[in-house]
This record gives C-alpha cells, sequence and structure tokens, in this order.
C-alpha cells in the first residue's frame, strides 16, 4: 500500500485558527506514516518509498511542525490570556496544560528523530531502538488525540468567537513571518504606483 505524504493547505493566513487546524491534519498524517513505516519494516531495511516516506516525515516534525508550536505558544495562547471575556477565562487552564504537552512531546520528537536518522543511516536498527521507535511513536499518537482534540474542541472555538478582525489579522501577520512570507501581501508596485498618482 502507498504511503500517501502529500498534502493541500486549506487555509490562508487570513484564517489563522483554520491554518492552525490544517497543521493538526498534517501531525496526524505524519504520525501516520511513522507508525505505518516501523509497522512495515520494523527497523529492518527499508525499501526506497519507505526511505522516502521516512525521511520526509522526520524532516516534517523537525522543520515544520516546531512552527506550529510557536503558533500556539507565541501567537495564540499570549492572546488569550489577555481576553477579558468568562469563556477565555474558563480555558486558561487548559491552555496551561497544552503548553505543559508541548515540552513532553518535543521530547518525544527529539528521541524519534534521533532513532529514524539512525535508521536511515545505518539501514537498520536494532530490535531494541525499533521496539523503542514503535512505543514513542504510539504514545505520542496517544497524546496527540487528547491535545489537538482539547485545542479543536474547547481553545479554537473560543479563539475564533472572540478575536477581532484586528486580532486575527495580527496573528495571520505573525505566523506568515515565521514561515519567511509577508501577510497581507504588500501591493504590487502598479498599484502603489496608481495609488500615489491619484
Ligand atoms: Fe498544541
Ligand atoms: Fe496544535
Amino acid at each position: 500500500m502507498p504511503i500517501v505524504i502529500g498534502a493541500k493547505q486549506e487555509s490562508s493566513f487570513g484564517d489563522p485558527v483554520g491554518l492552525l487546524t490544517d497543521c493538526h491534519r498534517r501531525i496526524e498524517r505524519f504520525l501516520g506514516v511513522l507508525g505505518r513505516v516501523c509497522e512495515l519494516a520494523g527497523g529492518g531495511p527499508l525499501t526506497t518509498e519507505q526511505r522516502g516516506a521516512l525521511d520526509t516525515a522526520l524532516r516534517y516534525f523537525r522543520e515544520a511542525a516546531p512552527k506550529h508550536t510557536a503558533d500556539e505558544e507565541k501567537t495564540l495562547f499570549p492572546r488569550l490570556r489577555t481576553l477579558d471575556s468568562p469563556a477565555a477565562k474558563a480555558i486558561l487552564a487548559r491552555v496551561d496544560e497544552l503548553e505543559a504537552q508541548h515540552g513532553v512531546a518535543d521530547e518525544s520528537h527529539a528521541e524519534i528523530d534521533r532513532l529514524g536518522m539512525a535508521w536511515l543511516t545505518a539501514g537498520n536498527l536494532t530490535p531494541e531502538d525499533a521496539g523503542r521507535m514503535a512505543s514513542q511513536i504510539a504514545a505520542l499518537r496517544e497524546m496527540y488525540k487528547g491535545h489537538i482534540a482539547a485545542e479543536e474542541r474547547e481553545v479554537f472555538p473560543v479563539a475564533s468567537a472572540e478575536f477581532d478582525q484586528a486580532a486575527r489579522d495580527a496573528m495571520g501577520g505573525e505566523m506568515a513571518a515565521r514561515r519567511g512570507q509577508q501577510w497581507p501581501a504588500a501591493p504590487d508596485s502598479a498599484a502603489a504606483i496608481f495609488a500615489a498618482n491619484r
């Protein structure tokens, strides 16, 4: 069975909460890829397809997923903590729990990355390391199940309901900058010249 790793980006920086939700689907998909490679190859020799899938999933968690964590810890959670509304105050303890879980997840990701890179380099893993990698991935999948459900059912709805347009725009701008992009996009030069000469 082919290991599917591609996906389209569904939301834009104009919908920061939608973007965060899209990231969750990618986290789930790439965790599934890691689990599937472990299940199929069990620490033994990798097919070309398995090697590519493992490399892509490890790179996703090494390079892209930390930006999602930063989106939450630096862009979303601080704004929720400054909201003066009963709905926001009711979820602050949950937000603290979620932030603490990020630290636990980071340690697991680091261990999985170390083992996965060793697998790619050596071509196989010892049975102990293969078992450790599989159990780390299973534990992470279980943790993310509750973590993502809490964010999507309890936290994101408060953000969607309570943030005004200015807050959403600021969040989109920060998330774009984190990815080396500008949002909203700068007006193109023709439009700028036209506007300047009106
Ligand atoms: Fe999170
Ligand atoms: Fe998240």
